[in-house]
Order: structure tokens, then sequence, then C-alpha cells
């Protein structure tokens, strides 16, 4: 099969790889995407079942790179089953991803594999960066074994690259959208004692970091996928209150936290539980982030720039 700029992105089709793959497209590359429900007549859109081997196979045969962003959302209350299906889901796409490359005459220059900043736990003020040790519990755990299988897929001639990824902030989808709605009903106070870090990076920048990974041949190994800025959780709501013109909103104690989680069908630790991560390989590699200040880039994806010219016509 002759050598195309085709890019595959597996468990493409949720938030974060519906950005990426416009970026890419826009870039001139071809995008696959490996979906267990692909829209009938795509040729974009290729089934697979993230676990067994098949058609989905014959993508990777020369591809550029493939960025793995598979995974069952952890916004979910965490059942035995849950549990089961948010580790399964990611060890199981791994293994079957690194056997079909290792059976490819051509493989991808580049596995690119999404992992997560939550592997350094709740981890307080103190910084981490890739030196740094894991944390403990059940998303730890996850991260850990995630990044364990990832290494084992070894294969000659494919460069790989982890991205521990923190809170992606982007406009169309994630757990952005979910807090700007609360906050513009109020809800937007301090959660919990405030103190626990939010590691946050704009959407462009996280792109621009997959690009990256993709393109330099010198990108290798484990990388935090954090912006250079993290806040408290006090800070990040305050300015998120002031983006949306909110200028208070009542705190909520973790008990409320852990009640409001129990409706929402969610878990409390999700928001009460932080890190301080940093890009230390990024920054010493000479990564520039675009967004490095939250309030820029929270009123950048949440459009209030516009907004007071729109409310004040509207109150006029
Ligand atoms: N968003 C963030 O801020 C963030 C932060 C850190 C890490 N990450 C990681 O980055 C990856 C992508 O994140 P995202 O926000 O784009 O997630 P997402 O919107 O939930 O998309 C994940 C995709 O995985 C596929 N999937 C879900 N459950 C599956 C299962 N049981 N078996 C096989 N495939 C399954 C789905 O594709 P189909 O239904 O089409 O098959 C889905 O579109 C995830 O692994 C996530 O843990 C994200």
């Amino acid at each position: 099969m002759e050598t195309t700029r085709r890019v595959v992105l597996a468990g493409g089709s949720g938030f974060l790889g519906r950005s990426l793959a416009q970026v890419l497209e826009a870039r001139g590359y071809e995008v696959i995407i490996l979906t267990r429900s692909p829209a009938p007549g795509s040729a974009r859109e290729v089934a697979w079942d993230g676990r067994t081997l098949g058609d989905w196979c014959a993508r990777l045969e020369g591809a550029v790179a493939v960025v793995n962003l598979t995974g069952r959302s952890v916004d979910c209350r965490y059942t035995l089953e849950n549990r089961r299906e948010i580790l399964s889901s990611r060890l199981d796409s791994v293994r079957v991803l690194g056997e079909a490359i290792r059976r490819c005459a051509t493989p991808p220059s580049v596995s690119v594999q999404a992992a997560s900043l939550a592997i350094y736990g709740n981890s307080g003020e103190a910084v981490r960066d890739e030196s740094s040790p894991p944390g403990e519990g059940f998303s730890v755990d996850v991260c850990r074994q995630w990044e364990q299988a990832f290494a084992e897929q070894r294969s000659p001639g494919t460069r790989q690259v982890l991205l521990r990824i923190g809170f992606a902030l982007g406009r169309d989808g994630g757990a952005l959208g979910s807090l700007a709605r609360l906050a513009r009903w109020g809800l937007g106070g301090t959660v919990g004692s405030g103190q626990q870090y939010v590691s946050w990076l704009h959407l462009d920048d996280l792109n621009a970091l997959f690009l990256r990974a993709i393109e330099h041949p010198s990108m290798h190994g484990v990388y935090n996928a954090t912006g250079p800025s993290p806040v408290t959780n006090a800070e990040f709501m305050r300015t998120l209150r002031h983006v949306l013109r909110r200028p208070w909103s009542p705190p909520a104690p973790a008990w409320a936290v852990r009640v409001g989680a129990r409706l929402l069908g969610t878990e409390a630790e999700l928001a009460l539980s932080g890190r301080r991560g940093l890009p230390q390989r990024l920054m010493a590699e000479g990564f520039q982030f675009r967004h490095t200040d939250l309030s820029e880039a929270l009123e950048d994806l949440l459009g209030t720039r516009h907004a007071p010219a729109a409310a004040k016509s509207a109150s006029a």
C-alpha cells in the first residue's frame, strides 16, 4: 500500500478526537476514525470494537500516525461495572492497536497514546512533573496499568509518545461546558476546600501538542500534556465567574459536592481532588503554549468578549 499522509484516530469520535480531526484535516492529512458506531456510508469512520483485530487494521498500513483516544468516560459513578469498563476499554484498545501495528508491513511512524495527569493522584500543592511518583487510588491504578500496557507495545519502526493530559478546556464538549452552565445558574462557587489544583490547558494547545508528537521525530516517551499555569480550584472558579460576569456564588462544601455528584451520577472525587502538574519536558524542549493565562483562555472559549454588547442591546 502506498504511503499516504494518513492519521488514524482510535476513539476519535469524542471530545478530543473531533477537534483534533479538524486540525489534522486542515493541515492536509487524511483522517480515519475508528469507532464502534460508524456513520453509515462514511469513508472516514471505520468500525472496530476496541478489542479485537479486524478489517480496520488495514488502515494502519503505511499511516503516518495512530493516535489512541479510546476510553470509557470517567464522568460516571464508579460502580463495579463502570470501573471494569473504564479500565478494560483503555487496556484492550492499547493492546489491540499494538498487535495491529506489529502486523503491518509498513507500520505507522508514530503511535501517540492519550493518558491522564490523574496518575499523580490527589497531590496537594506539590508540583508534579514527569519524574514525580504516581499517587494512590482507583484512578491512579487505572492510569498506571494504562501506561504499562502502552509501554509493552514495542514495535521497531514506530516511535511511541504518551501524553498525560490535564483538564482540556474546549468549546464543544468536555467538562468546561457543564461547569460554565452551573456557574451561569449561580452554582459556580469554590468547590470543597478550593485548595486542590486544576491543571488546565486550552484545546488549541493540546491539538498543537498532538501535531508536534506526530511531526517531531525528537518527541519520545512520556510527557505531561498540561499548561504551564495550574491554579487552585478557588482561583479557577473565581476566574470562571468573572468571565461569565457572575461576581459571587456560594461555596460548595465537600459534603454538598458528594450529594450533588450522586444526584448527577458522577464521582465527587473528580471535583474535590487535584494536582499541580507542570509540562516540564515540553518546556525544556521549547514548546510554546499559546494560552497561559486562564482568564484569557476562558474569555476565548466562552466568547463573553462579545456577550456584554449583545446583553446591552437586549436590555436596551
Ligand atoms: N478530555 C480531557 O480533558 C482528558 C483529560 C485527560 C485524559 N483524557 C483521555 O483522553 C481520551 C479522549 O478523551 P475525550 O475527552 O475525547 O473522551 P470521550 O469524548 O469520552 O471519547 C472517548 C471515545 O472512546 C470511545 N469509547 C468509549 N467507551 C468505549 C469502550 N467501552 N470501548 C471502546 N471505545 C470506547 C468512544 O468512541 P465510540 O463510542 O465512537 O466507539 C469515545 O468517543 C480518553 O482516554 C480520556 O481518558 C481526556
